[in-house]
């Protein structure tokens, strides 16, 4: 028998310490929560993709009285962007919540699904996403899937 140890890094980041096109994606990730639909939970999440073309796009979490058919802010703006624009990488995501108090102070985490399909854009692509899970006071900044998705099952199984 033997313990396996699987290291994950992550930057925890002062918000004034992003630097300017970090920051723009943030700002954008925020201003999309007002696109949210989430008359249920109350949760706002906002996403922003920028692409390698330059251009950025934005999405937010949108549900349904049917819960399970709703979708989650960072599957919105994934597949909108692969749907957009098919040939260009997703360089950078910046995913922001808030709830009626206010922007989260801690940085929002995607859920299970949100990361796997975050794995099979950069695979698709073969480019590390730098992803930015925004807080009010800690902003995480991650290189790449792997350091938010150990163990993962991807196309390299099939
Ligand atoms: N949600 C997201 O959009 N992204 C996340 O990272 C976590 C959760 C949404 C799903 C649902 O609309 C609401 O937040 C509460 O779970």
């Amino acid at each position: 028998m033997k313990e396996i140890h699987i290291d994950i890094r992550l930057l925890s980041v002062a918000p004034e310490e992003l630097d300017g096109t970090q920051r723009q994606l943030v700002n954008a990730a925020r201003e999309a929560t007002a696109r949210s639909y989430s008359p249920y939970s109350r949760f706002a999440v906002g996403a922003a993709a920028l692409l390698a073309n330059g251009v950025t796009v934005t999405g937010s979490n949108q549900e349904n009285a049917a819960y399970p058919s709703g979708t989650c802010a960072e599957r919105t703006t994934l597949f909108y962007a692969n749907s957009q624009y098919p040939d260009q990488p997703v360089r950078m995501l910046a995913i922001a919540a808030r709830n009626e108090a206010g922007f989260t102070d801690t940085p929002v985490t995607p859920c299970g699904a949100c990361r796997q399909v975050l794995l099979e854009t950069e695979q698709r692509f073969g480019l590390p996403i730098q992803i930015l899970l925004c807080g009010e006071k800690a902003v995480y900044v991650i290189e790449g899937v792997k350091n938010l998705l150990p163990l993962s099952f991807g196309a390299e199984f099939l």
